[in-house]
């Protein structure tokens, strides 16, 4: 089927009490693996893409692929760019057919984030992109994205009223997860989700998903979360498929790329479906 509007898939989500895995991808082989993956577990998808990806594959050719791998399959996919603070990518994005952006205004100070993400939000809304909105950062870097100190914390009234106020479809608060992998136990901030939501009825997003337990998502969807994003993982898993196939390759002497992709493909459809089952979300793609 056609791409789908991200806001109300995530939207069918929180009202059937799952999240919806959004996985970032990082070429046309791990797209089409993951579209395929959502087919065979009958998951909504939101196929992510930083702005590293978009710069390496090129927003036409990207685009092209995701378009027509989604018409391929029966279960909503939508296309979402994560953490961009350059506007002239949102731009990009917006005109070439992505379903939703994330506006990461979290290196801004809050008036500078709060004009620009209503910015975004009008020239997005107008063609009927779905908006993400980060104005405090989420620690670690996230394709070079970010960092790993702490530098805008907001209370949750504040974050609800620039949401409210900019016309935000989608919130990425500060949950006290990370990008990337976990070097200590982090402390999560499940209530704040809830906070959140008896204020606003604005979707919210866990980002920082690689490491967290099947525990942890529980805590997290109960508590309202519907949209989850998972990046680390698949690049893991995308890059140990290719280590061991080059180790075979080494040893027996048959050297065959498209033997690797299917090795490649296998892992990460691996990662997808794993994180569609620990969210909920096999088998609701109606
Ligand atoms: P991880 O890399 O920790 O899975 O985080 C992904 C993410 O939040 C992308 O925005």
């Amino acid at each position: 089927m056609p791409l789908v509007n991200t806001l109300e898939m995530v939207r069918t989500a929180r009202r059937g009490g799952y999240a919806v895995p959004a996985i970032n991808i990082v070429d046309d082989l791990s797209l089409r693996t993951a579209i395929a993956a959502a087919q065979q577990v009958g998951s909504p998808l939101i196929v992510q893409t930083s702005v590293k990806t978009v710069k390496s594959m090129g927003a036409d050719i990207l685009s092209y692929i995701a378009h027509a791998a989604a018409r391929q399959v029966d279960v909503p996919i939508a296309l979402h760019l994560d953490h961009c603070p350059d506007r002239a990518v949102i731009s990009e994005a917006i005109a070439k057919g992505w379903s939703s952006v994330l506006f990461d205004a979290s290196d801004r100070s809050l008036e500078q984030a709060r004009r620009e993400t209503a910015e975004v939000c009008r020239e997005a809304h107008a063609q009927g992109v779905t908006v993400e909105s980060e104005i405090e950062n989420i620690v670690g870097a996230e394709d070079g994205v970010g960092g790993d100190a702490l530098t805008h914390a907001y209370s949750v009234e504040t974050l609800v009223q620039v949401a409210q106020e900019t016309g935000t479809d989608l919130m990425a608060p500060q949950l006290g997860t990370a990008h990337g992998l976990y070097r200590a136990e982090p402390k999560l901030l499940v209530e704040r989700v809830g906070r959140i939501l008896e204020i606003a009825d604005i979707p919210v997003v866990l980002h920082g998903g690689t490491g967290l337990s099947p525990e942890d998502f529980r805590a997290f969807i109960a508590a309202g979360v519907s949209k989850i994003n998972i990046s680390t993982a698949l690049k893991l898993a995308y890059m140990t498929a290719c280590q061991a196939h080059l180790a075979k390759a080494e040893a027996t002497g048959k050297w065959e790329p498209v033997k690797m992709f299917d090795d490649v493909a296998e892992a990460c459809a691996q990662v997808v479906g794993e994180n569609a089952r620990m969210f909920g979300s096999v088998g609701r793609a109606a």
